[in-house]
């Protein structure tokens, strides 16, 4: 009997040794995939801009081993999710589960979502990961246009060296009221505004019309896609929602007449931002996290 057995077991190591060559992390359809001797292309969800399948987890391998001295950059254009995506480089990479040098170089979080253009590979092998078990708080939700845009159309080159990537816009540079869209050529970003909006930053809109301009004392009035109300950039002097308030000469931080004590202010600045939000537990406003709203006061507002 065990003699019968022995012509088998050949066979039983191979099979063995097939399965564990198997990388745990399937990747495949219906997106990912491995981009060999190419120098430029688009990374995208599938579907984008409507919303993918999910769960969805899939890998794109760009690979460019063919040049002498490889760097990869990826410029994250249209970048519409806020967690599930890490860019790892790697000094070799054949799969998953072989691979050296690896070095993570953005996993996308709420918190650098909105701030990251580009990421640069200093090696032949970058690999972009995507897992998303549901498609709902995944997304960066702006009103009114953006509601119905998931996922990601991102583009990315490679080139020798190490020379300074093009610069590149996103979402946030377009205002969150317009796509950044790349040239045919790969080298040369700009914003392509939704219908109403206008300008290079899409930051022209309906509230900020010639006809229908709230800022005042010259200010500069612009659109962020988030928010319904359009934003006052104050010249220097003034302050307020609509710039309408001007500052006390002397003391540049404190409106005048003064409605509070001001002698904590730091003096240097000259200009004060008011902003009012709303925060109720972790529920999002215009799309924004409870986090990102907090950032943002953090990086608008003085301490006083
Ligand atoms: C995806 O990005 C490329 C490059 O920026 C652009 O040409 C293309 O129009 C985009 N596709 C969609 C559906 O937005
Ligand atoms: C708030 O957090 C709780 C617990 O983490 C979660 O169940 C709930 O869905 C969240 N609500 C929103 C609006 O995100």
């Amino acid at each position: 009997m065990a003699a019968a057995r022995w012509p088998l077991l050949p066979l039983l190591l191979l099979l063995l040794l097939l399965t564990a060559g198997v990388s745990p992390e399937t990747f495949g359809a219906p997106c990912g995939g491995t981009l060999v001797g190419q120098d430029s292309g688009v990374l995208q969800t599938p579907g984008f801009p409507g919303p993918y399948p999910v769960p969805l987890r899939c890998a794109w391998v760009l690979d460019a081993s063919h040049r002498q001295e490889p760097s990869i950059a990826l410029y994250l254009t249209q970048l519409y999710l806020l967690s599930g995506l890490t860019i790892t480089q790697y000094a070799y990479y054949e799969r998953e589960d072989f691979h050296m040098g690896e070095q993570e170089l953005l996993a996308v979080s709420e918190q650098n979502a909105l701030d990251s253009r580009v990421v640069v590979a200093h090696s032949p092998y970058l690999v972009v990961r995507l897992t998303a078990q549901r498609l709902e708080g995944n997304q960066l939700r702006a009103l009114p246009h953006l509601l119905t845009v998931f996922g990601f159309n991102i583009t990315w080159e490679a080139r020798d060296g190490s020379p300074k990537p093009w610069h590149a816009c996103s979402v946030a540079d377009c205002s969150l009221a317009g796509a950044c869209l790349a040239a045919s050529d790969f080298k040369s970003f700009g914003c392509h505004c939704f219908e109403g909006h206008h300008g290079e930053d899409c930051g022209r809109g309906p509230g900020c019309s010639e006809s229908n301009n709230p800022c005042r004392n010259g200010a500069t009035c612009r659109h962020t896609g988030w928010h319904p109300e359009p934003r006052c950039l104050c010249r220097p002097g003034y302050a307020g929602p609509h710039c309408e308030t001007r500052l006390q000469a002397g003391n540049a931080d404190c409106p005048a007449p003064a409605s509070a004590p001001c002698t904590d202010c730091a003096t240097g600045e000259k200009s004060r931002f008011t902003i009012t939000v709303r925060l109720t537990g972790n529920s999002t406003v215009s799309g924004l996290s409870r986090h990102q709203l907090e950032r943002q006061v953090r990086e608008n507002g003085r301490r006083c």
